[in-house]
């Protein structure tokens, strides 16, 4: 409909008549047609309506409005008309626009600045087409076109929009928990490592990648000693899914200063969480991550029976670890597999050979799961999942990506095609312990620019604006808080929120029908709309962000603070 109404424009400017008033009957019919659609959309409640209803309707009212008329009259001059219909064109154009780099919510500043654009583009097409009244009229376009912009972009560059968050903040004690019982030292150094039986560059953990598996049984007291020997852009230890006292968090600029070459920082925490967790360093995450700062971190309930192996999958240098491993499983020996994606995307996980069962994620035990066959899992971005089953005479292999990365003997297995485990159908449900919530907000995660920096970017948004500029959700302790998540973009975003789990109630409108989740990574899909509910119980500032950790620092942060 665009190509409609800027087609009938060049067209009439040309002087083909037919061709001209063809193309703009169709524009003006596919208009009318998208707006019917849209009302209906919004009506049912769709979640982007607004900013259609906001900026692009009235743009394309305004096309109709003055297109429309002079075509009914069927001038002389077709290109009379000329002007008329690229106005329609560029209102339309510029509504496109506001779609793709601005997204949610609409606000009153880019819409001035679609109208700047639409008006400018007017009059420039106006002189360029040179009929002798226009000079007047294009001169009051341009300056209007003037205001618009100004005004545009005061509103959309102001700062202040949302309250900044503190991001200095004094040491804190770290909470007195006792002496340690368990204590490990991480040195963070650049090193060559093999990864894919080559020598690759690496930023690692005592020289390895993936660091020390730190382990420790429930109720002990860990403490961790982090050293950075030539990391330049500092470091960090975020104990992902663990939820810590703040203070040992390990978010730089939020709850400590990075920890620069020669420093150290000593972490120290009750291990009261069972499962399956990890760390990793915080400090530009993207970067550090990927290149090997990280590591698992295992809590015991009781003495290890069986076989107990941790599967962290990871793509260091384009090389997949961990390196393939098989080792002989006695027939009835109870196996447990803990799979710990420490990528920015999803992996697919298929295990052959046994029926098993999902016996917690993301650390939680999951109530009734049921047993499965040739059934894959999906594991988001910090997400782990821990497969349980008991050794069988034959082999058994797990499979990543289609790639075996354990295996009690040789297995082949072609998995691809197997269904995907849904979670939130899986296992025996329990009521949600809350009977009300106390506070409710609204993510809407999608692309815009961000024209708040030094340089403007595009960046990842939450609610249209990029760390630090998002508002900080503020609770207080005791609140049993409600998020709405909505991915506006075409990309899936794997969200993380620390210091707290939280219980899944719905994806897209369905509430979820299995064992009660306690999540701390899910992907949100595009399109995706999930409600989750968590109480507010461990005070402090906490980073609320996507992981796959390059859209967290291309803006997708913010943080959760108590009041
Ligand atoms: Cu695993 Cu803030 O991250
Ligand atoms: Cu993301």
């Amino acid at each position: 409909m665009r190509s409609g109404w800027l087609g009938g424009g060049a067209a009439s400017a040309a002087r083909r008549r037919p061709l001209a008033l063809g193309l703009a009957v169709l524009a003006l019919l596919a208009t009318l047609a998208r707006a019917v659609t849209i009302t209906a959309l919004a009506r049912a409640g769709w979640w982007f309506a607004a900013e259609k209803i906001l900026i692009a309707a009235p743009l394309s009212l305004a096309a109709v409005a003055v297109a429309g008329p002079r075509l009914l009259r069927a001038p002389g001059d077709i290109r009379s008309v000329a002007v008329a219909l690229l106005f329609a064109g560029y209102a339309q154009s510029a509504a496109l626009l506001v779609t793709l780099l601005h997204g949610y919510p609409a606000s009153a500043g880019v819409g001035l600045l679609a109208v700047a654009g639409v008006l400018a583009a007017t009059a420039v097409s106006w002189l360029a087409l040179g009929a002798r009244p226009s000079r007047t009229m294009s001169r009051v376009a341009l300056g209007l076109a003037a205001a618009a912009l100004v005004t545009g972009t005061g509103l959309v560059v102001a700062p202040g929009a949302a309250p900044g968050v503190p991001h200095a903040h004094a040491d804190r004690d770290a909470r007195t928990v006792g002496e340690p019982t368990r204590r490990f030292t991480l040195t963070a150094a650049t090193a060559t490592v093999r990864a894919g039986g080559r020598d690759v560059a690496a930023w690692a953990f005592n020289a390895q990648v993936p660091g020390p598996e730190l382990t420790a049984a429930v109720g002990e007291v860990i403490e961790v000693t982090v050293r950075n020997r030539d990391i330049d852009r500092g470091v960090t230890l975020h104990w992902h899914g663990y939820d810590v006292p703040n203070s040992q968090d390990g978010v730089p600029g939020v709850t400590q200063a990075a920890v620069l070459p020669g420093q150290e920082f000593v972490y120290r925490f009750r291990a009261d969480q069972v499962g399956t967790y990890w760390y990793h360093t915080h400090s530009v995450s993207d970067v550090g991550v990927r290149m090997g700062l990280y590591g698992v971190l295992v809590v015991h309930p009781a003495p290890v029976t069986g076989v107990d192996v941790t599967v962290p999958v990871h793509t260091l240098a384009g090389r997949a670890l961990p390196e393939p491993r098989t080792e002989a499983v006695g027939a009835g020996v109870p196996v447990r597999l803990r799979l710990i994606n420490t990528d920015s995307t999803t992996h697919r996980y298929a295990l052959a050979g046994a029926p098993f069962r999902v016996a917690a994620i993301d650390g939680s035990d999951l109530r009734g799961p049921t047993s499965l066959v040739d059934t894959a899992v999906q594991i988001p971005a910090g997400g782990r999942y821990d497969l349980v089953f008991t050794a069988p005479a034959t082999p058994v292999a797990l499979f990543v990506d289609g790639r075996a990365v354990y295996s009690t003997g040789p297995v082949s297995a072609v998995t691809a095609a197997w269904p995907v485990l849904d979670p939130l159908t899986y296992g025996v449900s329990s009521p949600v312990p809350w009977p009300r919530f106390d506070r409710r907000f609204t993510l809407v995660l999608d692309r815009g620019l961000d024209l708040h920096g030094l340089l403007p970017r595009y960046a990842h948004t939450v609610n249209g604006a990029a760390d630090p500029d998002i508002s900080p959700q503020v609770v207080r302790l005791g609140d049993v808080v409600r998020f709405t998540i909505v991915n506006r973009s075409p990309v899936v975003h794997p969200w993380h929120l620390h210091g707290h789990h939280v219980l899944i109630l719905s994806r897209n409108g369905r509430p979820a029908t299995g064992s009660p989740l306690r999540w701390d990574s899910f992907d949100v899909r595009p399109g995706d709309v999930w409600e989750v509910a968590f109480r507010a119980d461990n005070p402090g500032m906490w980073a609320n962000h996507c992981h796959n950790l390059a859209h967290a620092e291309a803006g997708m942060m913010l943080h959760l603070m108590y009041s």
